[in-house]
């Protein structure tokens, strides 16, 4: 959550940071704004409510001196509504000084009431504005050292921030500081960035530097210095951006979801890739680390959202090939309930951004109570992976929409490839088994493709017919379950329907007496080769509501005829085994949700009261 951009160096800052947090909007929309040392040496601040764009007019209307320092930030409002006020930059030491801020500061009240007591005054509502005029404070108190003020300044905040900072005096150099919140560093040639992720400065540099937990960070044209909060120095870790400018931008796309969803594909494929050796799963980030998977009795995945969806789904293969107990928790619910974690379980967490905060707080505390810790990510240089003990880069590419949707079909991916490889170390996985998994990954991605050629225009049509639709219902069993949930949370989340999802078997249970004709029902319905059973169950679910007047929608294998008289309608996906009919039964869904959003004309990128990359408990 907020966008964070810095820039020193000899070009003008003001376009560097406006197309850096072109690129940051979806961290938050709410309000944004720079700040930047002009030729004279004084520094000028611009900050709207609303998206980039006011703000963009606004300087178009009335530009910044131009300057080559500056700072940037776009707002997801945590303390203080979205308003021009409340908006970053905060300026304090007599305007000299600007401050941006990402987090929340949680003894900002007992800070500002210190601060006021000492005559201070205050023109916001904000956490980050106590930061500002105490940075200040400390800037006199230690005669002009930046860097000694911002280090006596973190040093007072409990919470979680990324901070960046400059002041009049100190053309040339902006200084940052983070905890538990992201910042990463951008080399350039004479020029140097700070950002709350790669995407801040990738159209200029791919050289980036991720900075540790409690660290601060001074850049100047021609150097960068990193130090704890004690100022002792350290030595930043490297690592080069995988991915180019091209690759977050929207193409000739209608929205970032609409690509992205394009590269569901690509999503697969690219994890999958360097990833299968001679017909053998090889993790290569995970040699030398067979331990944290032998020495094991239980497995417990923590994620939110999406990703604790794909999580639910990866469960299934985990304990079907590996033989050994997951559990699936809500990141934010597991810290607060005193879990049974010792150091026979391996904590695996799931996330996009690597920057979530209930899933870092969740891993921080399994290492605390002794757990191994595997963070399953898909940003290079973010949080999690660097606080856990090994990493499985999931390689969906940026993800910028806010609704997540190609990272999720990467997760299962990742997920499976981790399944077969414990399944393999443990020795629970027969040959057979493991050549057919690795046999169905490899095919997913072209029939992922086959979906979004011959199906994405149909179910847009149906999204388009039920636009007026005021609430849908998602329907699955087994593997089909978390997918029946993640329909429904993408489509509540950006086309603001009220829509469930339940497991099929659950609904006589309670569920079935919202069912009232013409109530739209999508139902996920299993391989009747691979799941006889329960494709039976289902289809007898689906009778159960369509007597009392639901419409169904049905998701099912091609050439699965015995759901025809059943449903009012039916989505194809190409046949698969029953594992692996979530990576295709969730692309209907992803692209229904689209559909229908954008038939009610909303912003899909950019849905409303949310942000990506949920960076406050
Ligand atoms: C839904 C969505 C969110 C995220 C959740 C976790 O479309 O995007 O539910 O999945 O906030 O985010 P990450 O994966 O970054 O930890």
């Amino acid at each position: 959550m907020c966008g964070i951009v810095g820039y020193v160096g000899p070009r003008e800052s003001q376009p560097i940071l406006m197309s850096g947090l072109a690129r940051l909007e979806y961290r938050g929309y709410d309000s944004a704004g720079i700040a930047v040392i002009d030729g004279e040496g004084s520094l000028g601040m611009r900050k709207r409510a609303g998206k980039l764009a006011r703000l963009s007019e606004s300087l178009d209307e009335a530009p910044l001196g131009a300057g080559t320092t500056g700072i940037g930030h776009t707002r997801w409002a945590t303390h203080g509504g979205p308003t021009d006020g409340n908006a970053h930059p905060h300026l304090a030491d007599d305007d000299k000084l600007a401050l941006i801020h990402n987090g929340i500061i949680e003894n900002f009240s007992e800070l500002k009431a210190e601060l006021l007591e000492q005559g201070f005054a205050f023109r916001s509502d904000t956490d980050t504005e106590v930061a500002a005029v105490l940075l200040g404070r400390e800037y006199r108190a230690h005669e002009g050292d930046l860097e000694a003020a911002f280090r006596a300044v973190a040093r007072r905040l409990d919470g979680a921030f990324t901070l960046l900072a400059m002041h009049e005096d100190h053309p040339g150099l902006v200084v940052g500081a983070r905890r538990n919140s992201p910042l990463v560093i951008g080399l350039g040639e004479g020029e140097n960035f700070l950002g709350s992720d790669v995407a801040a400065f990738v159209e200029h540099t791919r050289h980036a530097l991720a900075i540790g937990q409690d660290e601060i960070v001074s850049i100047r044209p021609d150097s960068v210095r990193v130090t704890d909060f004690d100022g002792n120095v350290v030595e930043p870790q490297s690592f080069e951006v995988s991915w180019d400018a091209a690759a977050a931008d929207k193409g000739g796309w209608s929205s970032f979801m609409a690509k992205e969803v394009s590269e569901e594909p690509e999503a697969v494929a690219n994890t999958v890739m360097g990833r299968i050796h001679d017909g053998a799963i090889v993790i290569p980030e995970l040699e030398g680390l067979d331990e944290l998977f032998t020495g094991i009795d239980r497995i417990t995945i923590l994620a939110c959202g999406t990703a604790y969806y794909s999580s639910l789904v990866g469960k299934y293969a985990i304990e079907q090939w590996a033989r050994i107990p997951v559990d699936v928790e809500l990141a934010h619910e597991f810290r607060y309930r005193d879990p049974i974690i010792t150091e026979r379980t391996l904590v695996v967490s799931v996330s996009q951004s690597g920057e979530t905060m209930d899933t870092l707080m969740a891993v921080k505390e399994a290492a605390r109570l002794g757990a191994k810790t595997l963070s399953i990510c898909n940003t290079q240089g973010a949080t999690i992976p660097r606080e856990s003990d090994a990493v499985v880069y999931t390689h969906a590419g940026p993800e910028v929409a806010v609704a997540s949707t190609k990272a999720f079909v990467a997760q299962i991916t990742a997920l499976y490839l981790l399944a077969l490889h414990v399944g393999r170390l443990r020795g629970t996985l027969a040959p057979s088994i493991a050549d057919e998994a690795i046999e169905q990954l490899e095919t997913m991605p072209g029939k992922i493709q086959w979906i979004l050629d011959n199906e994405q225009e149909r179910i847009e049509q149906l999204a388009h017919w039920m636009a007026d639709t005021r609430s849908v219902l998602f329907l699955g069993r087994h593997v089909g379950y978390p997918i029946a949930l993640e329909g429904a949370l993408k489509l509540k989340e950006i086309s603001y329907i009220h829509a469930e999802g339940f497991a099929a078997g659950e609904l006589k249970h309670g569920p079935i007496a919202l069912i009232e004709p013409g109530q739209p029902v999508f139902v996920l319905v299993p391989s009747p080769r691979g799941a006889a059973t329960m494709h039976a169950k289902v289809i007898s679910n689906i009778e159960e509501i369509r007597a009392r007047g639901a419409r169904i929608i049905a998701i099912a294998e091609e050439g699965d005829a015995a759901v025809l008289p059943h449903a009012d309608e039916v989505l194809r996906i190409p046949l698969a085994s029953p594992l692996f009919e979530p990576l295709l039964a969730v692309v209907p869904l992803h692209i229904f949700a689209m559909g229908l959003a954008t038939a009610k004309g909303l912003d899909v990128d950019q849905p409303r009261n949310l942000a990506k990359s949920v960076t406050v408990e």
